[in-house]
């Protein structure tokens, strides 16, 4: 029987509550044994001096473009982009081409991640075909093909007859509806937060009152007919507020915040560079800080990425024509650090924020080291410093905001299903 010690590190595990130091043991892929001073013969041994050791992170919100746009990144790529960040599991969106509205397309991504992706692969499913959001996908066949949840992210749906009715039909399958809220017709043309930002740099201007609007229409709708919604990357105080809310009178809806939403402002998009276009935009001061407060008071509930690769070639137009999106998977844990760092989250509640709670969301195990459960985790040094540079990095995209920065804090390790697949020193070990 395989054995691996993970030693003399601090041991973060909110579902337990836990916060001490000690020793891991895993046996057979699972956690077995969790106690101080442990000795194990034979057992392959992890140093964790120094460093937190955390159930391994989930991620609500990726997109691995496979099928159709492998050029941008492919479930292998994305899934060791996935483990180098400590993400043990990620749910990737259906805009794909051709896009997963269909069953035997979301079983063509589970048995290639089950092949390629070192990270597990949740799918999660078009809300409507096409994404076009007119005819409702077939939830149960989905849900029985392996589809986790459900999403037309990227596009609203603007018809809230169709929007209601995809999540009167979720409660059937018992799996969130995930919404991208961004009135099209509010949004317009527009390119960069409205605001001065958008004056000063002479572009049309996506006002936050866009994703606002449709925030509080979800919100009415899930609260209607009493589905469990899910808000994709908010980005604004008026929609923080709206969950806030909502979650006092009893709706069920849970909410992500994204790594470039908790930290930049529109003002890094100054200089015109095309990786800090991201649809929703980035905003302003007020609205950053509204994002962190609400996910420290648990108004919003986790961390998401949005990792959206995109080509060079791409990326490499005139602000206005490039594709929105950048990626995140491997900075993540990073770039978030800062909430520690700042004070406004203990090491477990972030933890919390990466994993247990995401995991809960999507009905996953995971996010929790208790006995028992798989060995997937993550091995974490705060203090490392290191310079992020794409293109030695994982994922087949480079549209980073923090390409070239140094950052602090550092995955070291990553274990699935207990099999070391990531170390720092050692790369990818699948
Ligand atoms: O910036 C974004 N890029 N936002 C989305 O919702 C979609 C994503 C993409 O697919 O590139």
């Amino acid at each position: 029987m395989t054995r691996m010690l993970i030693r003399g590190g601090r041991i973060l595990d909110p579902s337990e509550d836990r916060d001490e130091a000690g020793d891991v043991l895993i046996e057979a892929g699972t956690i077995s044994e969790i106690a101080a001073g442990l000795d194990v013969p034979g057992a392959e041994v992890l140093d964790a001096k120094g460093a937190w050791v955390a159930p391994g992170f989930v991620d609500l919100h990726c997109h691995l473009r496979e099928p159709g746009q492998e050029y941008k990144e492919d479930i292998a790529s994305g899934g060791r982009a996935a483990v180098a960040g400590g993400f043990t599991a990620v749910a990737c969106m259906a805009n794909t081409q051709p896009v997963n509205d269909d069953p035997a397309m979301t079983d063509f991504i589970l048995d290639r991640a089950l092949h390629d992706s070192p990270a597990r692969v949740y799918p999660v499913a078009a809300a409507t075909r096409g994404l076009e959001g007119q005819v409702m996908t077939e939830m149960v066949a989905l849900v029985d093909a392996g589809a986790v949840a459900f999403s037309d992210d990227g596009r609203t749906i603007m018809d809230s007859g169709v929007m209601r009715r995809v999540l009167d039909y979720s409660r059937l399958v018992a799996a969130p509806v995930i919404v991208h809220c961004e009135d099209r017709t509010l949004v317009s043309d527009g390119v960069v937060n409205e605001g001065p930002v958008s004056t000063k740099l002479g572009l049309p201007g996506n006002p936050a009152v866009a994703e606002i609007v449709h925030i509080h229409r979800d919100l009415l709708l899930a609260e209607q007919v009493g589905a469990h919604l899910h808000v994709a990357h908010v980005s604004t105080a008026g929609g923080v507020e709206a969950i806030r809310r909502a979650r006092e009178r009893g709706v069920q809806v849970t909410a992500e915040v994204t790594p470039h939403h908790l930290t930049l402002t529109d003002e890094a998009t100054l200089g015109y560079d095309t990786n800090t276009k991201v649809a929703p935009p980035l905003r302003g001061e007020a609205d950053v800080r509204a994002c962190r407060a609400g996910l420290v008071d648990g108004t919003l509930d986790a961390i998401a990425t949005d990792h959206a690769p995109h080509a060079l070639h791409e990326k490499e137009l005139d602000f206005a024509s490039a594709p929105h999106g950048l990626i995140g998977l491997e900075t993540a844990a990073a770039v978030v650090l800062d909430l520690v760092r700042s004070g406004e989250l203990t090491p477990l509640e972030w933890v919390r924020r990466l994993s247990t709670n995401p995991a809960r969301i999507l009905r996953k195990s995971g996010g929790s080291l208790a006995v028992g459960a798989s060995a997937d985790l993550v091995v974490i040094d705060p203090e490392r410093r290191w310079t992020y540079d794409p293109v030695k990095g994982h994922s087949k995209s480079r549209n980073s905001p923090w390409a070239g920065q140094t950052l602090t804090g550092r995955v070291v390790a990553t274990v699935v299903g207990g099999r070391l697949v990531y170390h720092v020193d050692r790369g990818i070990l699948v």
